[in-house]
């Protein structure tokens, strides 16, 4: 049996280590509380439910789908954009349901490169920005997130040779891993960008319904050209607590919405139509009006056991996440192996989100009250002056 070639390019696996030492910990008898995954622990609410229950009985929503969406569910985006943001999106060229956020930024990758080609990805980012172009033979150029900007990546600072090579370039605010928001004029600095260069700005909104302290995250498509020049990538998995039923869509550039399509219908068959009128219902109602404050509170529960033990950790306004800087004398990845060996906890090594991260461990913020006040107590106890 022989693998691909493809496969052999993607970066090792850097939580294979930590991975390891976490089995060991659980076969030991440790009670192992892990933060290091973002998928919210809460249920998705009860009428996007009873919404599935109800399409799901009629046989109508049972044979393949069509992967241009059900109207229903591409008019609902459209009032949700509309009400929500202030964008009007057309319905019938301008969103495409996806099965996931993870879905549609992987395919966009094989819609929009050439082997010679480049995708500008953020460091650190989500790992399927530089993974994507990765598996569709082309390259994945970093762009480093620092705090000195805001973790905004310079686009000034973006070669001539790789912009002219760029063919996507990826933005995501509220941005994972850093819980940044967009800085000022980010989204119009990106839009010139694609303008010049031909670039197709893919703006990931995976956590635009997860903010804090009265923020309010914008959509890209909210700046003026935004739409001649992008796309953007909403997703119902954090806002809704929805990850496992794989519900997003592409919204903007009709275009670029229309090559994902014509890539998609070559490779899978759509979202459940039942799914898509329980996604229908989902944006009519809106994401749950107490997630935000839930996260809030852990945040602060969070960011005030971390400064206790030394860390100095400047609290997000968004995102489902606290980054925070490693103490002095450690490596991210030596740090997460000192927590969880001293406390039990697990914490994500900031360098599995791209060199850049080094330096910095991921908190998430996706486990119950109860559990994650023990995971603070046992931080405060085990790493405390
Ligand atoms: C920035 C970002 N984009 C996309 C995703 C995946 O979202 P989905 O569940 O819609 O595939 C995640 C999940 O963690 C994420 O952090």
């Amino acid at each position: 049996m022989l693998p691909s070639s493809r496969l052999d390019r993607l970066p090792p696996y850097l939580f294979a280590e930590l991975e390891r030492k976490i089995a060991e910990k659980k076969a030991a008898g440790v009670d192992v509380i892990s933060l290091g995954i973002g998928d919210p622990d809460t249920p998705t609410p009860g009428s996007v439910i009873e919404a599935l229950a109800r399409a799901a009985a009629d046989p109508g929503t049972h044979r393949y789908p069509s992967n241009r969406g059900r109207p229903e569910l591409r008019e609902a985006f459209a009032r949700f954009y509309a009400r929500r943001f202030g964008v009007e999106l057309d319905p019938d060229s301008e969103i495409i349901p996806a099965l996931g956020a993870k879905e549609c930024i992987f395919n966009l990758n094989l819609a929009f490169l050439d082997p010679d080609s480049v995708a500008l990805a953020a460091d650190p980012g989500y790992p399927v920005y530089t993974g994507g172009p990765l598996l569709a033979g082309a390259e994945a150029v970093l762009m480093p997130l620092v705090p000195e900007l805001g973790f905004a990546p310079d686009l000034d600072a973006i070669g001539g040779d790789v912009a002219e090579r760029a063919r996507l370039l990826y933005l995501n605010y509220p941005n994972n891993p850093t819980g940044a928001v967009v800085p000022d004029g980010l989204f119009e600095r990106a839009v010139a960008f694609g303008r010049e260069y031909g670039v197709l700005i893919v703006h990931d909104a995976s956590y635009t319904e997860t903010t804090f302290d009265g923020y309010v995250a914008p959509s890209f498509l909210e700046t003026p050209g935004a739409k001649d020049v992008g796309v953007e990538v909403f997703s119902l998995s954090k806002g809704w607590n929805m990850t496992g039923w794989r519900t997003a869509a592409i919204v903007g550039n009709p275009d670029a919405v229309s090559t994902y399509w014509k890539l998609k219908t070559n490779i899978d068959s759509g979202l459940f139509e039942g799914l898509q009128l329980a996604a229908a219902r989902a944006l009519d109602d809106g994401p749950p009006a107490e997630m935000p404050g839930i996260y809030q509170r852990r945040r602060d529960l969070v960011c005030d056991a971390l400064r206790e033990i030394g860390v100095d950790v400047m609290p997000p306004k968004g995102t489902i996440y606290v980054w925070a800087p490693v103490p002095e004398g450690h490596t991210s990845a030596s740090y997460c192996e000192l927590v969880l060996e001293e406390s039990g906890v697990v914490v994500s090594p900031g360098g599995a989100y791209g060199p850049n991260g080094e330096g910095f461990f991921r908190i998430s913020l996706t486990v119950d009250d109860q559990r994650l006040s023990e995971a603070v107590e046992r931080l405060r106890g085990s790493l405390g002056g």
